[in-house]
């Protein structure tokens, strides 16, 4: 009884460690996408290099990503969404020009802008 747990704690620990280190090879792969790269690439042309919005984007009524009070209300989940789908006539949806992870690299810039 007391082997076989003792077995399966160390089968436990093998099955992890292979996890954590598959995980750690999709970690560095997704460290390589430079989120501000990408942001400097699409977004600043509207929501400016440093999240305050370009005389273009105040035209079509980007919002100031520095803003704490948006920040705080506005999740990650959320951001994710508007790169994704975009709003109409204001923004370009850009689920179809960037991966699911250059997306998620985003967030983090978007969060960096303070004040
Ligand atoms: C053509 C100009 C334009 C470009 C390029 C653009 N945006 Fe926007 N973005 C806007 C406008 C305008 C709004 C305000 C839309 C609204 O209030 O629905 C907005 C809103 C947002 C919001 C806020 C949504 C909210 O809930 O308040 C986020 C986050 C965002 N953009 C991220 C990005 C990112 C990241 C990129 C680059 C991948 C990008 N935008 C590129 C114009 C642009």
């Amino acid at each position: 009884m007391r082997n076989t747990r003792l077995l399966s704690i160390g089968l436990f620990s093998v099955a992890f460690g292979t996890g954590a280190f598959f995980s750690g090879t999709a970690v560095s792969k997704a460290s390589n996408v430079d989120g501000m790269k990408i942001y400097l690439q699409h977004c600043k042309t509207c929501h400016g290099v440093d999240g305050n919005p370009t005389d273009l984007g105040t035209g079509l009524g980007a919002r100031k990503f520095a803003d704490p009070e948006w920040q705080a209300k506005t999740t990650d989940e959320r951001i994710i969404e508007q790169i994704n789908e975009g709003t109409p006539e204001m923004m370009m949806p850009f689920k179809e020009k960037l991966t699911p992870d250059e997306i998620k690299a985003l967030v983090p810039v978007i969060r960096s802008f303070k004040e």
